[in-house]
């Protein structure tokens, strides 16, 4: 085991015997993780088959009707997923140039495997931390095959445009004959902000990519939506790219029971959010961003640095099972840290003068390390 999988273990041990969480959600074991899926599951389901049958049919269905799309694949990941409707771009408008944001996850978290393996090229769509506006897109130096528009971009803060900004730069990418791909990884919960359906979202795109396992909570495993022969193609390259898997019923089971579990609360975490992050930003010397949140994760800077917060808050948690906010990072400033909190079901226990008091036990602990 390495030394950051113990630390992970020890992490998740402490935050799973919590009382009070904030940010974030009570891990589960993998006894926990069956249950659910032994709860998913009807008597007569049969597995999967290579991509055919079973829940990973179901899960495609559902996603299709959610999105408003004629079809939806299941894949193993979004990297395969996006990387499967870039390509799809290119060879349609025969550009291998990608208009991607420079904190786009393909180029900070793929290992450039847009390029590598998809032989695509990036042209960086702005150098501000949010979305391209229509205009920056209207004067992109060269064509692009494919505009990708990450919403909420999580890099960046979980920053969303508004609807109209959304509808204009999307209008700007058309005029230039470029395709448009959402990566949806976090669309679940962007409707709040945007104002709109998960389909009139979409609708506004050729293709758009949701993922399972971050607000829906699954195993794993993302889906691909669009028209149906996009669909066709999507699974002729999944089955290239290696991920048309033998069964892949746990991990569509589980997002399944994503589906009907979460995505009805999200709504409720996104309000909630706003109050946490407005009890946050009242910390000495904090800032939060963006003010208020467009979803229900955000960004919270402290002046403290990151290892002593990191040590505070899983002391808070193994001494008095009460778990502020983990994954703090240093930042270029020296002694100022940041952390990306997650308003979900165990923060909507916690009204403004508890969650103050959590932080406030927290930089006590700090202050006296
Ligand atoms: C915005 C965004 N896009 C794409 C991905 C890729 O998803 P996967 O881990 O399923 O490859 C992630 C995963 O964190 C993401 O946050």
């Amino acid at each position: 085991m390495t030394d950051a999988y113990a630390e992970r273990v020890r992490r998740v041990t402490a935050l799973r015997g919590c009382d009070t969480v904030l940010s974030g959600i009570r891990p589960t074991s993998v006894a926990e993780q069956l249950d659910t899926l032994r709860a998913a599951a009807t008597d007569d389901l049969l597995p999967d088959f290579y991509g055919e049958g079973g829940a990973v049919e179901a899960v495609e269905r559902r996603v299709a009707e959610l999105l408003g799309t004629e079809a939806a694949a299941f894949f193993p990941t979004g990297t395969m997923a996006q990387q499967v409707a870039l390509r799809y771009g290119a060879e349609l408008t025969g550009r291998d140039a990608v208009g991607l944001h420079p904190l786009s996850h393909p180029l900070q978290h793929e290992r450039d495997a847009y390029a590598v393996l998809g032989g695509l090229r990036a042209v960086r769509t702005t150098g501000a931390p949010c979305n391209p506006t229509a205009d920056e897109v209207a004067a992109l130096d060269e064509p692009i095959g494919t505009l990708m528009l990450e919403l909420p971009l999580r890099d960046a803060g979980f920053v969303l445009p508004t609807w109209d900004e959304l509808v204009a730069v999307v209008g700007a990418a058309r005029a230039r004959g470029a395709r448009v791909h959402l990566d949806g990884a976090r669309l679940w919960e962007s409707t709040v902000h945007l104002g709109h359906s998960l389909a009139e979202i979409t609708g506004l795109a050729d293709s758009v990519y949701v993922s399972f396992y971050k607000s829906l909570g699954g195993h794993s495993g993302a889906a691909l939506a669009g028209s149906a022969e996009l669909i066709r193609y999507a699974r002729a390259w999944r089955h290239r790219y290696g991920g048309n898997l033998f069964q892949q019923w746990p991990a569509a089971l589980a997002a399944l029971a994503g589906l009907d579990r979460e995505l009805p609360r999200l709504a409720g975490y996104v309000a909630h959010a706003e109050r946490v992050a407005e009890a946050l930003a009242g910390l000495p010397g904090a800032r939060v961003h963006p003010a208020p949140p467009h979803t229900h994760q955000f960004r919270l800077w402290l002046p403290h640095p990151a290892d002593a917060l990191n040590d505070a808050n899983l002391a808070l948690a193994e001494e008095e099972k009460a778990w502020f906010v983990g994954g703090w990072q240093d930042t270029e400033v020296a002694g100022l840290a940041m952390a990306e909190v997650t308003v979900a079901g165990p923060a909507l226990e916690l009204d403004a003068d508890q969650i103050t008091d959590l932080a406030d036990r927290v930089i006590r602990r700090v202050a006296t390390a």
